[in-house]
């Protein structure tokens, strides 16, 4: 398993990176597919995220990202069972694409009580790109192939990007939330 770094938001909500060790070629194919979803799906989604990105239940509408989210699902699954201990699996509740341009951010929120984890997989992520950050201080700037991996409950936020970001988000679940699952109400933003 590729080395999990873990960063802490307030000393205490765990934020994790790995790299899913893809080469250039299946991430290249990774970013076809995004830009030729969007292609079919001009309209983009309204949320928090002031980028083009698609619907939340992308995964139920094609199976182009089928092998790929496979593959982030099972890392995600490998890190937080050996942080916490366990031997659970967590389900997809939510999958959409991203294409940030020039000037695009996303304000500040978190996914709670939506689901238990989100991650991010950045698939292309061009010089001079805004990093996401975790306030009070933690940023991470993305780099290809990197998995990025969070509580639902820590809050986040992209300033304008000057580089173009693509990437898929999920929001990730478990079947019966236990009880080291994270919770909205020990974090105060
Ligand atoms: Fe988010």
């Amino acid at each position: 398993m590729q080395e999990v770094d873990i960063y802490y938001v307030k000393g205490k909500y765990p934020v994790f990176t790995t790299f899913l060790n893809h080469s250039s070629e299946e991430i290249k194919s990774i970013k076809e597919n995004i830009i030729k979803y969007r292609k079919e799906n001009p309209k983009s989604n309204e949320s928090n995220v002031k980028a083009w990105h698609s619907d939340y239940l992308t995964h139920d509408l094609t199976r182009c990202f089928d092998d790929i989210n496979r593959r982030i699902m099972c890392e995600c699954d490998n890190i937080l069972n050996k942080f916490n201990n366990t031997n659970d699996r967590l389900l997809l509740h939510n999958m959409w694409v991203n294409i940030y341009e020039k000037g695009d951010r996303t304000v500040l929120h978190n996914h709670f009580p939506r689901c238990d984890y989100s991650c991010c997989y950045y698939v292309d992520i061009e010089e001079n790109s805004s990093p996401i950050k975790f306030p009070p201080r933690l940023e991470i700037f993305p780099k290809n192939d990197m998995i990025v991996l969070f509580g639902a409950n820590v809050y986040h936020e992209v300033p304008p990007t000057n580089g173009k970001r693509t990437l898929i988000a999920m929001n990730l679940d478990y079947p019966k939330r236990p009880s080291n699952s994270p919770t909205y109400f020990e974090y105060s933003q």
